[in-house]
């Protein structure tokens, strides 16, 4: 079951701006069962602007990112969305051209060179998003980034990835490790925490090695190991500080977290939980007005 939204100031925000999707990832948090993920009948563009109006002011919403399913879908909810929030990241399959939103970061998903990325993300997958790095223009003037989920079946192939991405229009790479569902006996997850540190070990590893590429934080990585992690997700920062916007038909309802409702906290890897809780350990004062500083460390 999922929840209503719920009350109260949160300065990030991610939003499902459409359940349809090109691709089916093995590995896709939205999609899994008890997750609002339809895409039958979803409210229109004008609707939804308005609804993103309103949501920003009720919780003053500061950082906004843009998901779905794939949310270049809807280029025109992107198109106005984008104006009302301060700092606005979209997160895309990369299958589709990117549109050049002055000021926005655009995270673009691969999980492997193409043996190991296409089995998850399907036939092609690979080569489509390659092309589409290779079609973005010179003076293009939003920032382009790579996301690779890490897991059990890609975590041999982290430096091949980031040398073949080195050479294309992305301007970094950062790696978040996969959020299992509770009970997940997929071959994705490694199970235990102490089983997931070889895979962060090797991340830390390629950040020593690349550093300017490589967008995680050395001290995030460092949160993720196991003698660190549970620290961080058993009182897990996103919940105080992000509300989760998924899409249920003419409205926005909010799961557990962004990562939907059957989730294993204990085995999160998601970057942002760490990369949050880094800049909460930083700061301080618990204030995350300016949560972009983090993608850039
Ligand atoms: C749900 S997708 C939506 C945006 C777009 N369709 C895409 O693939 O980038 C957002 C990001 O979540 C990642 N993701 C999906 N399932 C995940 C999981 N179980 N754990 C961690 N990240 C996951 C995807 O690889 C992608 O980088
Ligand atoms: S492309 Fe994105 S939303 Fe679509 S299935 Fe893959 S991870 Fe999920
Ligand atoms: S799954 Fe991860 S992001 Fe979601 S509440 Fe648990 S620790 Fe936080």
């Amino acid at each position: 079951m999922y929840l209503k939204r719920r009350e109260g100031t949160f300065p990030i925000s991610m939003v499902n701006i459409t359940n349809k999707c090109n691709l089916r990832c093995k590995h896709c948090f939205v999609f899994r069962e008890g997750n609002p993920n339809h895409p039958k009948t979803e409210m229109d563009d004008e609707t939804m602007i308005q609804q993103l109006k309103s949501l920003q002011k009720e919780h003053q919403i500061q950082n906004m990112l843009w998901m779905g399913g794939e949310p270049l879908l809807r280029p025109e909810v992107l198109r106005k969305g984008i104006e009302i929030f301060k700092e606005n990241t979209i997160t895309t399959n990369g299958t589709l051209d990117l549109i050049d939103f002055p000021g926005c970061i655009y995270v673009v998903s691969l999980d492997g060179p193409p043996d190991i990325n296409d089995p998850v993300r399907g036939k092609g997958a690979f080569a489509k998003v390659m092309e589409t790095l290779s079609r973005v223009p010179e003076n293009f003037s939003s920032t382009v980034m790579v996301q690779c989920v890490v897991t059990k079946k890609n975590e041999d192939c982290l430096e091949e990835l980031t040398n073949l991405l080195m050479p294309t229009r992305a301007e970094g790479l950062t790696f978040s490790f996969y959020v299992p569902q509770k009970n997940d006996t997929t071959e994705l997850t490694w199970g235990s925490l102490e089983l997931r540190d070889i895979a962060v070990q090797e991340v830390m590893r390629l950040k020593d090695k690349f550093p300017h590429f490589i967008w995680n934080s050395g001290r995030s990585l460092e949160l993720t190991l196991s003698q660190n992690a549970l620290k961080v997700t058993r009182d897990c920062p996103m919940l105080t500080y992000a509300i989760p916007l998924y899409l249920e038909a003419d409205q926005f309802v909010s799961p557990f977290c962004c990562y939907g409702n059957d989730v294993d906290c204990d085995l999160c890897g998601a970057w942002s939980v760490f990369a949050v809780a880094e800049k909460i350990e930083r700061s301080q004062t618990g204030n995350l007005s300016n949560i972009q500083d983090k993608v850039k460390k």
